[in-house]
């Protein structure tokens, strides 16, 4: 699959405060200059979105990192910490790669493995709005993904100075998540509206790319805060392969119990009313009036 998409770096920016690197994926057939390192796997349609989003955003980002820290887990017996690791994907990837590391994964629900999987990764069960349960400075690298749905911006300010809190001076905290495209067709706009609107009423930002950014910098104990912003256009006839398997995991977000039932209510439509109209806004997509989704990742040095 990757050999059919090559990569253009449209524009990079530096900002003051952090460093903004924007890449464009665009569906194309030829001139891969040099061979990936990842390739999209080829996925059955019911596969856990999750597990998509990570193959997708190692794809795009061609590793499992941003932050600088490659040496040092390489290297060292660095302490990792993933916070709401769900089933444990990146986790399990990571402790294979990095053996002389270790890792560990936190989330509310057991859905992690609990026996089958490398030795130097260990789960535990943690309500992480009551507080991280380790000492200040434990690990090197601390890792957390697709939380932005979960947490409310006050919960995102307390999470974000317990992330800081554990993490070592000089250690790295990152972030990847997904953020909703600002524009798209008028039928998937009703959908995106009313998902804007569904967060809302939670006191959840969906839109949280640059409230990050403004949290790390307001913390004061973080540094060298740098982001990396992937464009994805949404849909085969837009965004080739890498396009579909997006679509893939959009396709799931909005229909998986129990946004349907939740989603259908904010738009005053009967559940067969909402399958129906995704099923309009599928068609708008694969006519190419289709957003340019976007996943970014955020790292951070803790000061020493
Ligand atoms: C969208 S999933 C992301 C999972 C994983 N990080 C990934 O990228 O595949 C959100 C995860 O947050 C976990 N979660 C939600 N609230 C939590 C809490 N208060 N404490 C710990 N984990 C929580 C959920 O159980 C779920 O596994």
């Amino acid at each position: 699959m990757g050999g059919a998409i090559s990569i253009n770096k449209l524009r990079k920016k530096n900002k003051s405060k952090h460093t903004r690197t924007i890449q464009r994926y665009e569906k194309k057939t030829d001139d891969v200059k040099e061979p990936l390192k990842y390739y999209l796997a080829n996925f059955m349609k019911d596969t856990d979105i999750m597990v998509l989003l990570h193959f997708l955003g190692r794809y795009l980002f061609q590793s499992i990192h941003n932050a600088p820290v490659e040496e040092i887990l390489t290297n060292e017996n660095c302490k990792v910490l993933d916070v709401g690791c769900g089933a444990g994907t990146w986790l399990l990837e990571s402790a294979t790669l990095y053996r002389s590391s270790s890792f560990l994964g936190i989330d509310l629900c057991t859905v992690y493995p609990a026996e089958i999987k490398p030795d130097n990764v260990e789960f535990m069960q943690v309500d992480v709005l009551n507080g991280l349960p380790f000492e200040d400075n434990t690990y090197d690298y601390v890792h957390q993904g697709n939380m932005v749905e979960v947490y409310t911006i006050e919960q995102w300010n307390f999470i974000i100075s317990e992330l800081i809190r554990v993490c070592k001076p000089g250690g790295y905290i990152e972030f990847t998540e997904p953020e909703l495209a600002p524009k798209t067709g008028p039928i998937l706009k009703r959908f995106y509206d009313a998902l804007i609107e569904l967060s809302e009423s939670r006191n959840v930002r969906i839109r949280m790319y640059r409230n990050l950014i403004k949290i790390l910098n307001s913390t004061q104990t973080v540094h060298n805060i740098e982001s990396k912003v992937a464009i994805v256009p949404l849909g085969m006839k837009k965004g080739g392969n890498v396009g579909q398997t997006y679509l893939e995991v959009h396709d799931g977000f909005f229909l998986n119990d129990p946004m349907p039932e939740t989603m259908s209510k904010i738009m005053n439509l009967s559940r067969q009313e909402y399958f129906d109209l995704f099923d309009e806004a599928k068609q708008e997509i694969e006519k190419g009036v289709a957003p340019d989704c976007e996943i970014y990742r955020i790292w951070c040095q803790k000061k020493i």
